[in-house]
C-alpha cells in the first residue's frame, strides 16, 4: 500500500480507502455486522488506513456508522475514521429543530451523534456533505473550528462543493485565521470527468486533498460487466441498471483490449489512471466482500501509466471541455 498526505496536512491515508456507503445497506453481504466485520478486517489487514462513512449512510440514519464503529472496535486507532454531516433535509424528522444542515446548531448535534455511533472520541476528519445555501460560510467555519479546538474532530473536509466555494472556504479561513477544509470529496470517474473543469485545479491550487466519489462508476470499471454479462449480485443489476445499459461499450471494450495488452486487469488499470491524476489522495472505492476489498488494495500499487497510456485513455473517455 502507498500512503499519502491528505492535501496540505499531516493527516495520512492509503492510496486505496473504503467507501462505507455499503455499510448496514440492504441486499448487500455488508448488511448486517458480520458482513461488515469481514469487510473492514480484510481492508485493515490489506494496509487500507481511510474509511469513509456519513451519518446518512445505510438503510436507516447513523447504520453505516454504527457498524464501522462495532467492526473497528479495539483497531480504531489503526485508521483514520471520515464521516459527513449536512445532508438531510433539515425539514424532516430528526433534524425538523435542528435548523439549516451548515449551521452551527445543526453541526453540534450531528456530530455527538456521529461520536456516539462510531464509539469514538474523536473524528479524524468530519466533512460537510453538501454545501448549504443558507448558511454564509464563515459561519459554517466556525462551528467545525470549535470543534477542531475541543478535540472532537482532527480535521474538516467538504464535499460537492464547487471549484469556486472551496476558494471562497479557503480565503474565509485564511482571513478569519480558522481552520481550513483539508479535502474535497466529489464524484469523479472515468465517465465523469467534469471535476477536472474547476474542482481538481482548485483542489491542486490551495491545497486541497481529493476523495473521487462512485470512483468505479458504481462497479462498472471493475471489470466484471461486458455488453452482455451484468452479474445478479450486484448493486448495478439489482439498483442501477440503467448504467450498464447506457455505458459506451465500444470504448469499454477497447480500454479492456488497452488493459489485456498490458497484463493488468480494468480494476488495476483504473486505480492507476485515477491515482495519477492531480490532488489524488485516495480512492474510496466501496466494496462488498473481502476478496473486492484485497484486490482494490493491491491494485494501487499494481500499474502507473505512462503519458502515452492516459493520452490513449483520454481518446476513449475525454476529458471534459468547456
Ligand atoms: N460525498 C458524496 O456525496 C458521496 C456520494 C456517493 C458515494 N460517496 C462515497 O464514495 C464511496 C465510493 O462510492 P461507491 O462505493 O458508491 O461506488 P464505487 O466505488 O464506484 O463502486 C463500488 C462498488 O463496486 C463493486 N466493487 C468494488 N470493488 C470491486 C472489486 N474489486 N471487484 C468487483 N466489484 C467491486 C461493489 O459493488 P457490487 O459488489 O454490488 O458490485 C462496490 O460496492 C462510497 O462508499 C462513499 O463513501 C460519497
Amino acid at each position: 500500500m502507498d500512503y499519502r498526505t491528505l492535501g496540505r496536512s499531516g493527516l495520512r491515508v492509503s492510496a486505496t480507502g473504503l467507501g462505507c456507503n455499503n455499510l448496514g445497506r440492504s441486499g448487500t453481504a455488508t448488511e448486517d455486522q458480520a458482513g461488515t466485520d469481514a469487510v473492514i478486517n480484510a481492508a485493515i489487514d490489506a494496509g487500507i488506513t481511510l474509511f469513509d462513512s456519513a451519518d446518512i449512510y445505510g438503510a436507516e440514519y447513523g447504520l453505516s456508522e454504527t457498524r464501522l464503529g462495532a467492526a473497528l472496535g479495539s483497531r480504531r486507532d489503526e485508521v483514520v475514521v471520515a464521516t459527513k454531516y449536512g445532508h438531510a433535509d433539515f425539514t424532516s424528522p430528526p433534524f425538523t429543530h435542528w435548523g439549516a444542515k451548515g449551521s452551527r446548531r445543526y453541526v453540534r448535534q450531528a456530530v455527538e451523534g456521529s461520536l456516539t455511533r462510531l464509539g469514538t472520541d474523536r473524528i479524524d476528519l468530519y466533512q460537510l456533505h453538501t454545501p448549504d445555501p443558507i448558511t454564509p460560510i464563515d459561519e459554517v467555519l466556525e462551528a467545525l473550528d470549535e470543534l477542531v479546538k475541543e478535540g472532537k474532530v482532527l480535521y474538516i473536509g467538504h464535499s460537492n462543493f464547487s471549484g469556486w466555494q472551496l476558494a471562497q472556504a479557503d480565503l474565509v479561513a485564511d482571513m478569519r485565521g480558522l481552520t481550513h477544509f483539508v479535502s474535497a470529496q466529489n464524484e469523479y470517474s472515468l465517465l465523469k470527468r467534469g471535476a477536472e473543469l474547476e474542482l481538481l485545479p482548485a483542489a491542486e491550487e490551495f491545497g486541497v486533498g481529493f476523495l473521487p466519489y462512485f470512483p468505479l462508476y458504481n462497479g462498472l470499471f471493475t471489470g466484471k460487466f461486458t455488453r452482455t454479462e451484468r452479474p445478479s449480485d450486484t448493486r448495478i443489476a439489482r439498483q442501477r441498471p440503467h448504467l450498464a445499459d447506457e455505458a459506451p461499450w465500444d470504448e469499454i471494450e477497447a480500454y479492456q483490449a488497452f488493459c489485456d495488452e498490458r497484463g493488468i486487469t480494468m480494476l488495476e488499470a483504473t486505480f492507476g489512471w485515477l491515482l495519477a491524476q492531480p490532488a489524488m489522495s485516495s480512492v474510496i472505492a466501496g466494496a462488498t466482500k473481502p476478496e473486492q476489498v484485497r484486490q482494490n488494495a493491491a491494485a494501487a500499487t499494481a500499474w502507473t501509466p505512462t503519458d502515452d497510456d492516459l493520452a490513449l485513455i483520454d481518446g476513449w473517455f475525454p476529458a471534459p471541455t468547456l
